[in-house]
């Protein structure tokens, strides 16, 4: 079968695309507005950019009547932001923070998500995420604009924290002790227990 997304409508062309691009990582992102508020919410669309300078990029849409999601809002207000990864184990408590509350109402105290202080950025880490990357906002490039347009939001990498426990015998995170989820189409998700190796020529 063919898809002309010119021919379809924008809600079933998102879902040919999450049930397409998988298994997505999913940035589980904590910032903080000016007045001081934190939130944290999931997003899928997420991904490494390059290691000089060491980036990222994670993508939140706009909402429905058009206006930016509070990540974003937060994140074009104070430049920084941290990307937690998530535990098998936390995939309640992640699916709870997609959650839509009013700005003044924090995901981490609303759903009781554990926090620690960041080293070098003010938003917290999730606490018992394996892996969380300190960021500081490179830019912010908007494709598309209104309900549902997008927003790429590029990160410089300030520092990684990782879990002594998920680190392995040859110094890297064991993607078995890490047992991190990656999101499907719908409400599917697969973990990454299931591997399997492949050699470069
Ligand atoms: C697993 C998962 C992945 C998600 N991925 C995205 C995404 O890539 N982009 C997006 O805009 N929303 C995504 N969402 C929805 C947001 O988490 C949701 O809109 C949330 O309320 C945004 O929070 P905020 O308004 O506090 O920023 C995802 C939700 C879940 C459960």
């Amino acid at each position: 079968m063919e898809i002309d997304p010119e021919a379809i409508n924008t809600r079933r062309m998102y879902e040919w695309m999450i049930h397409t691009i998988l298994p997505r990582p999913i940035a589980w992102v904590s910032t903080v507005s000016p007045e001081g508020f934190t939130n944290l919410a999931p997003f899928s669309f997420f991904q490494g950019v390059c290691a000089k300078p060491p980036t990222l990029m994670f993508c939140p849409v706009n909402n429905r009547d058009g206006t930016p999601k509070d990540t974003l809002r937060n994140i074009q207000a104070t430049g920084e932001f941290v990307v937690n990864l998530v535990r098998h184990a936390d995939v309640a408590s992640m699916n709870e923070t997609s959650e839509n509350l009013p700005p003044g109402d924090s995901e981490f105290e609303h759903f009781g998500v554990s926090a620690v202080p960041s080293v070098v950025v003010r938003p917290p880490r999730v606490a018992t995420s394996p892996v969380s990357f300190e960021c500081r906002l490179d830019r912010v490039i908007h494709v598309g604009e209104g309900p549902a347009g997008g927003n790429i939001v590029l990160g410089r990498i300030l520092r990684i924290h990782v879990a002594d426990s998920v680190v392995g015998p040859d110094g890297h995170p064991d993607p078995a002790l890490l047992d991190l989820v990656g999101r499907l189409g719908g409400e599917d998700y697969v973990r990454t227990r299931d591997r399997f190796g492949l050699a470069r020529p």
